[in-house]
């Protein structure tokens, strides 16, 4: 038989192939189109927040206190759009490893079929994050010169569950901030859509990353596993610290120093995170990626 055959379907992949063929289901069943479903026309009301106020950097500080209802709605809507950004960051870099990881794979494999839907989603999600950046009148918010480098060498050489992983991590936590944002009444309905239609195909996505996690991690030998456990700590700590930008302070016209100072010691946000990732945590620990330098790493990121 020629080499370059693909040879039939590894038994051992069975429940991977089956995981992979509901989602494929679902996602013919349930999919949006961001470039109709969401409202782009309205102009944007400034009545309104950029998401739930309790997830801003600076809730619950003393500046926060000061602020006008008018200066923290601005500030919602420009850490919200930052937010947006940073997702679209690191989906060009999910986007890329999921592609090389299918290079020249068994293109009748439901595995394989489930990437190339989810490199889809994440192409529409990434257009959609940028309209609606745009509208919320944001700059092109994107993480520093090192953090941007870092990225690139990620996305061009993370492999099997490094980067299953910090792409389940990246999505859990928008996951958590994204599910209350879309239910709150103060947060402008096309963010609310925005939400919506994300963490519905995001379940899809979290569901693949947390199969592919596992079963690469199968007969992992204990010196890879602690290896790999503290590059995804690595990778996650520079995704969340991105999520927030001086740049945003600026924009929203408030004193950049003292915004940077409050936020930094800012108990409230930093118990939101670490609640946020409760079950992200659990499923790395499962998963044997809670390592004890690795969870040092996520301590100083506030997710643990
Ligand atoms: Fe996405
Ligand atoms: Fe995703």
């Amino acid at each position: 038989m020629a080499s370059s055959t693909v040879q039939p379907a590894d038994q051992t992949r069975q429940p991977e192939r089956e995981a992979a063929r509901r989602l494929l289901e679902s996602s013919a069943k349930l999919s949006y189109d961001p470039a109709t479903e969401v409202d782009w026309d309205t102009p944007l009301d400034e009545d309104f927040h950029g998401m739930s106020p309790e997830w801003s950097t600076l809730y619950g500080t003393r500046y926060w206190q000061e602020l006008t209802e008018a200066q923290r709605k601005e500030l919602t809507r420009q850490e919200s759009a930052c937010v947006a950004s940073t997702g679209i960051w690191f989906e060009m870099i999910l986007q890329q490893m999921v592609l090389r990881d299918m290079y020249a794979k068994d293109p009748t494999d439901p595995r394989f079929q489930w990437a190339l839907t989810e490199i889809a989603d994440e192409c529409r999600h990434s257009i959609m994050f940028g309209r609606g950046a745009a509208k919320l009148g944001a700059p092109a918010y994107r993480p520093g010169r090192f953090v941007r480098e870092l990225g690139r060498a990620f996305k061009t050489l993370a492999v099997g569950e490094a980067a299953y992983a910090s792409i389940l991590v990246a999505e859990e936590v928008l996951d958590v901030m994204q599910r209350d944002w879309m239910r709150d009444e103060r947060v402008v309905p096309f963010v609310r859509t925005i939400n919506n239609i994300h963490v519905v195909e995001e379940s899809r996505h979290m569901k693949f990353a947390r199969e592919e996690t596992r079963a690469r991690l199968r007969g992992a030998g204990r010196l890879r596993r602690r290896a790999q456990a503290l590059v995804v700590s690595i990778a996650s700590y520079f995704i969340v610290t991105s999520m927030v930008s001086r740049e945003v302070y600026e924009k929203a016209g408030l004193d950049v120093e003292r915004a940077l100072a409050e936020a930094k010691a800012n108990e409230h946000y930093k118990s939101m995170m670490r609640s946020s990732c409760a079950g992200l945590m659990e499923f790395l620990a499962s998963a044997g990626l809670l390592t004890r330098p690795a969870v040092a790493v996520y301590r100083r990121a506030h997710l643990i």
